[in-house]
Order: structure tokens, then C-alpha cells, then sequence
């Protein structure tokens, strides 16, 4: 059980009503709540609670339209994101319950300052290195507007400007990762066909790529249910057409690819975590036709060329500066 979930099972009567848990880890939770739902964005998470407690989980960036009297907000990493869902939630909430929990190490304690504009928050208990707070909504704000939450930038590509939109939570949001940009330089001599740009964020790559290679199919994957539509965001502030999907890994990626181009994760909240990535490398041969190369970008200490060359074939590469190296290997 996730610590966060065994602090709010110290206070179970407090949540025995119709609840929703807002970013709940894909642990045993819902068994012990019997009228709480959850909402997840992890394509992951999802799954897993899904699969175990039929409907009674839905995935997605909007709260739903299931009624609830209270809500808990599990901290996520990034303060826009946690913005968002506490104002989401507490347009709903007028004169009614909302939580917050989680680890102290992830800032639950300067989260909880975020509550303060919509009510009197107090610490109702502290354990397993986390924190449950509580606020009664007397300020209810207006329902947020998620898409109005975006920010944009514009880059300036060689063959013309790229609108970029990133919602909240979103990796490198508002802005261009070093790592991206090195990519973005070198996209060229990508096999043709179909594309698929792993861990697309707020769909940078995809777009780009998109935009170099009109007559390819080109997919963006994201695990991330506010990745995918920032994705769908960019492509259509650039009128460019191709399919977003959530899932989690490269098993939800389709197979027969020409290329997988990636800056793959390697941080997830206060953790870190290789294991996408890790699984990427021995598995992305599967998902690549004959002759297709697998092209990403990663900090230059991460160590994955034996891993690639191990799963997939020879790895070069093709440029290391500013601290990331790209790597390329083909199937052969
Ligand atoms: C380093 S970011 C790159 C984002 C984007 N491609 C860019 O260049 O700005 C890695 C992305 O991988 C996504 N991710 C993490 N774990 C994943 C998984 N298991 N399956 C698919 N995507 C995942 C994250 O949500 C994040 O958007």
C-alpha cells in the first residue's frame, strides 16, 4: 500500500461518503473505500485500477461528471498541475471537503499554502513521511478552463516556426529542453514510413517531424493523459494531422515502425525511474520493421548503448554536446 493511501486509511471515516481521488496510486485503496472513485492521467495506473475495480476508475485531464461530496488530491509533481486539480475540484466543492496528501519530501508543506485561497487549511495528520491536509471550500472559484492553462512558445525550425503548447505538468512546460533541441537538430535521414515519437510530451518532436516528413505516418505515445493533449494541442496549432495515444511503455507503441525517435524519460516525481526507458531499449526491435532505427537523445551518463546494443544492433553516435549524446542504432 502506498504510504499516502495508509495515512488517509488512518481517518477512513472521514472519507466512507462519495469521494473522488484525484492522481491515487494504483494500489489497494478503492477496496477500502467503497464509495470513492478515482481519476487518474497515469495510462499506466490506470490500467491496473481499472482492470481491478471496474469502473470505478476513470483516466483523463477533466474531474468527470460523477457527483462527489469530497475530494482528495494526491500531490503531483509540478505546482501548475496541482493549481489546476485544486481549482478543479473546489468549483465543485462549495462549502464541502477537499484533501491534500503526500510525501513531505515531495513539498506537501509549501503545497498546502496552495489551499489557503480557498479556505482555512489544517494538518490533519502526519505519518509514513506524509502529510493529510484539509480546507472547507468557502471561496468556491470558478471551474478552470484547462486549455486557457496552456502555455505556448514558438521555435524557429529551418523549415519555419513551430507552435509549441504545454498544459500543466507537462515535461519542460513552456519551455524547449536542451535535450529536445539537440534532437530537433538532427532529424534527418530518418527512415520513412511510419514514425513514432516515444515520450512525447507536449509533442514537440512529433510535430517536427510531422512537418519533415508529410508522407510518413507519424504517431506521438505518451503515458501521460496531459501529455497527449498538449500534443494534440501543438499538432493543430500547426495544422498538422497524425494519431496521439496514451499507454504506458513501448508494448502500447504499433509495430512495423520505420523509426522510434525519443528523449525518453528518466524522472518520475520525487524517484527515479529508468524502467520506461530501460524497456524501450530491449524492446524496441519488436516494434521496428527491418531496416528501422531507433534515434534518441540522453544525458551523456546514462549508460545505454550496451543496453541497445544488446537488444537491437549496433549504436553510434552521432553527437555528444551539451552534456547529451544522441544515439542510433538499426535493426538489421
Ligand atoms: C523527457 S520527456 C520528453 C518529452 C518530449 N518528447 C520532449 O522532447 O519535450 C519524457 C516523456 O515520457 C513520458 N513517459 C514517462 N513514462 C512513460 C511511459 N511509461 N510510457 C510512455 N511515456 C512515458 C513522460 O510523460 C514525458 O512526457
Amino acid at each position: 500500500m502506498d504510504p499516502r493511501s495508509e495515512v488517509l486509511l488512518r481517518q477512513a471515516e472521514l472519507f466512507s461518503g462519495p469521494l473522488l481521488l484525484a492522481g491515487l496510486p494504483a494500489d489497494d485503496l478503492l477496496s477500502h473505500l467503497p464509495d470513492a472513485h478515482g481519476w487518474s492521467w497515469h495510462a499506466g495506473e490506470h490500467a491496473l485500477l481499472a482492470n481491478r475495480f471496474t469502473q470505478r476508475c476513470h483516466f483523463g485531464t477533466q474531474p468527470g461528471e460523477r457527483e462527489f461530496q469530497a475530494a482528495v488530491v494526491f500531490l503531483p509533481k509540478s505546482r501548475e498541475l496541482t493549481d489546476y486539480l485544486l481549482n478543479a475540484l473546489a468549483a465543485r466543492l462549495a462549502g464541502r471537503e477537499l484533501f491534500l496528501v503526500g510525501e513531505k519530501r515531495a513539498g506537501i508543506e509549501r503545497a498546502a499554502k496552495q489551499l489557503g485561497v480557498f479556505g482555512q487549511a489544517r494538518k490533519l495528520d502526519s505519518a509514513r513521511h506524509c502529510q493529510l491536509w484539509q480546507v472547507r471550500i468557502e471561496h468556491a472559484p470558478a471551474a478552470p478552463d484547462l486549455h486557457s492553462l496552456a502555455q505556448r512558445y514558438q521555435l524557429q525550425l529551418p523549415d519555419g516556426p513551430l507552435n509549441v503548447l504545454s498544459l500543466p505538468g507537462v515535461f519542460s512546460h513552456g519551455r524547449l529542453d536542451v535535450g529536445s533541441a539537440l534532437l530537433l537538430e538532427h532529424l534527418n535521414d530518418l527512415p520513412s514510413g511510419h514514425i513514432l515519437d516515444f515520450g512525447c510530451g507536449a509533442g514537440v518532436l512529433g510535430a517536427a517531424l510531422k512537418r519533415r516528413y508529410p508522407d510518413s505516418e507519424v504517431t506521438l505515445l505518451d503515458v501521460d493523459a496531459f501529455a497527449v493533449e498538449s500534443s494534440r494541442l501543438t499538432l493543430a496549432a500547426n495544422a498538422l494531422q497524425a494519431e496521439v495515444i496514451s499507454g504506458d511503455g513501448i508494448d502500447a507503441a504499433p509495430s512495423g515502425l520505420s523509426a522510434i525517435l525519443s528523449n525518453p524519460p528518466f524522472h518520475q516525481g520525487v524517484h527515479t525511474h529508468y524502467h520506461a526507458s530501460e524497456h524501450l531499449l530491449r524492446e524496441a526491435s519488436k516494434h521496428l520493421a527491418s531496416g528501422g532505427e531507433l534515434r534518441l537523445v540522453a544525458n551523456s551518463f546514462l549508460k545505454y548503448p550496451p543496453l541497445i546494443e544488446q537488444h537491437l544492433g549496433p549504436c553510434r553516435t552521432l553527437i555528444d554536446a551539451k552534456g547529451f549524446r544522441i544515439y542510433r542504432a538499426l535493426k538489421g
